[in-house]
């Protein structure tokens, strides 16, 4: 190994890159941002763990991922798909087309949410054999890993998106979109694969999801409002709330 010129008493292995705890599951690589800490993906993401590897992520390849900055506070952006309630009229034109309202299933561990929704042909479920069975012919299914991940499983591919808060009205949005290549050939693949991300990406996440996220962050920051008022199909939005105050209660202790 050739040392630099102008160093040439410098022991490089005194400035190697800081080491982080790294591990591999389901075609996915976790860190921790912990230097000399460890991961327990099963402790930290339990039955939900299970539900990726199922999904068979390790099978797809990337397609796209990209990243932008959205002028409004990461829980407004991860929130929008924490209810369904908002889909008949903010998606009248696009998502509600295929799915039933407000029918949605929803299931908790620790601090993690998974969500099924329903789509139109949910009643076509009784007429399939039940070991014939599989929940993305019939549903949409999506994964918030806490605190800023989520994850929308369709049955060819997989929507990641991540929000990194820069301030409190600012957050690096990024969306990977990862597919199964046998399902998008060709040129004709190729180009139905590019509608699918410009249709979920532009569209609904960034033209109606995050266009919204951005007017509300504008609202709020007249502070005219003490509380906001949450209905009976808004109730994750109160337990994502719950969980973030649980960890920043713990953290100043
Ligand atoms: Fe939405």
């Amino acid at each position: 190994m050739t040392k630099a010129y102008n160093f040439p008493e410098l022991d490089f292995r005194q400035y190697s890159l800081t080491e982080l705890p790294v591990v591999e599951r389901g075609g996915l690589i976790w860190i921790h941002p912990t230097p000399g800490s460890t991961i327990d993906l099963d402790a930290y993401l339990g039955p939900i763990g299970d539900d990726l590897d199922h999904f068979g992520i390790n099978e797809l390849v990337r397609y796209r991922k990209t990243k932008v900055v959205k002028h409004a506070n990461w829980k407004l952006l991860i929130m929008t798909y924490l209810e369904g309630y908002h889909v008949p009229y903010l998606h009248r034109n696009t998502l509600s087309q295929s799915f039933r309202k407000g029918v949605i299933a929803h299931y908790e561990y620790g601090p993690h949410i998974r969500l099924a929704a329903a789509r139109t042909n949910f009643p076509d479920v009784l007429k399939t054999a039940i070991h014939n069975w599989s929940i993305l012919a019939f549903a949409s299914v999506y994964y918030t890993l806490f605190p800023n991940t989520f994850f929308i499983m369709h049955p060819d591919y997989v929507s990641i998106n991540t929000f990194y808060p820069e301030d409190t009205d600012r957050t690096i949005w990024t969306h990977e979109m990862l597919y199964r290549a046998s399902e998008f050939q060709g040129e004709k693949g190729q180009e139905a694969l590019a509608n699918r991300f410009s249709y979920t990406n532009d569209t609904v996440f960034d033209q109606e999801d995050f266009a919204v996220a951005e007017h509300v962050q504008s609202g709020l920051s007249c502070r005219a409002n003490d509380f906001h008022t949450l209905g009976l199909n808004e109730g994750l939005l109160a337990m994502f709330e719950r969980s973030i105050d649980d960890v920043r209660s713990r953290v100043e202790e």
